[in-house]
């Protein structure tokens, strides 16, 4: 049994008592907090910038999971790595040469990852697989949270999953968007090892119950 992760996405923790969320869903079991940065220009939304996951980063331990649906990732790396990102995953879309923005990453002495939208094939990856630690396979089109999880997607996670199973290495399948405790066993049968939920978690009343039941969920 592969070991499942939850990684809340902050996008929907209520602005108004961050430090509070943040703190509660780590003390219910989260294993990332996954901070989506958006540009405006990707995306078609605005999220927040690396002043606000430096701020953030002195009152938790979790792993910082960057996601990053920005124009020109390689231009702000730094201020994400500098604000404490343990892992930084860019979109495959966005940058010309993957590999050596993975390099870069590594160089900081941090965990890459690379993502792909709805309607990006997973082939794309087949080549460049082995230089990542993480692959994020979006469920929903990047930009807004709160959306539903796009079932056609499945079967993309399972062609991920095989091409990490063929490199032999011990890459994280992480899913992202319209992810909750109902349907959280698709992702997981069909061999993703990170689930990312935002509105499931940060609206629900009890994060703790939330988030094993989507740890569980079978
Ligand atoms: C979407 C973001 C997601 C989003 C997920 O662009 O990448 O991380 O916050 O939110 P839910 O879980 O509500 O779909
Ligand atoms: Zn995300």
């Amino acid at each position: 049994m592969r070991e499942i992760k939850v990684a809340p996405s902050m996008l929907s923790a209520d602005i108004l008592h961050l430090e509070e969320d943040i703190k509660k869903v780590e003390a219910a079991g989260a294993d990332y907090l996954h901070l989506d940065i958006m540009d405006g220009h990707f995306v078609p939304n605005l999220s927040f910038s690396a002043d606000i996951v430096k701020a953030i980063r002195p009152i938790s331990n979790m792993v910082f999971d960057v996601h990053l649906m920005i124009s020109d990732p390689e231009f702000y790396l730094e201020n994400f790595v500098k604000a404490g990102a343990d892992i930084v995953t860019f979109h495959y879309e966005a940058v010309e040469n993957p590999v050596a923005l993975a390099e870069k990453i590594h160089s900081y002495g941090i965990k890459a990852g690379i993502s792909i939208k709805p309607k990006t094939p997973a082939s794309v990856l087949s080549d460049i697989i082995e230089n990542f630690d993480l692959i994020l396979v979006m469920t929903v089109e990047p930009g807004f949270g709160g959306q539903s999880y796009i079932m056609e997607m499945n079967e993309k996670i399972a062609e991920v999953r095989e091409m990490i199973d063929k490199t032999g290495k011990d890459i994280e399948l992480q899913v992202d968007g319209g992810v909750s405790p109902k349907n959280a066993h698709l992702p997981v049968s069909h061999g993703a090892n990170v689930l990312v939920a935002g509105s499931a978690v940060f609206k629900s009343e009890d994060y703790k119950t939330t988030i094993s039941q989507i740890r569980s969920a079978e």
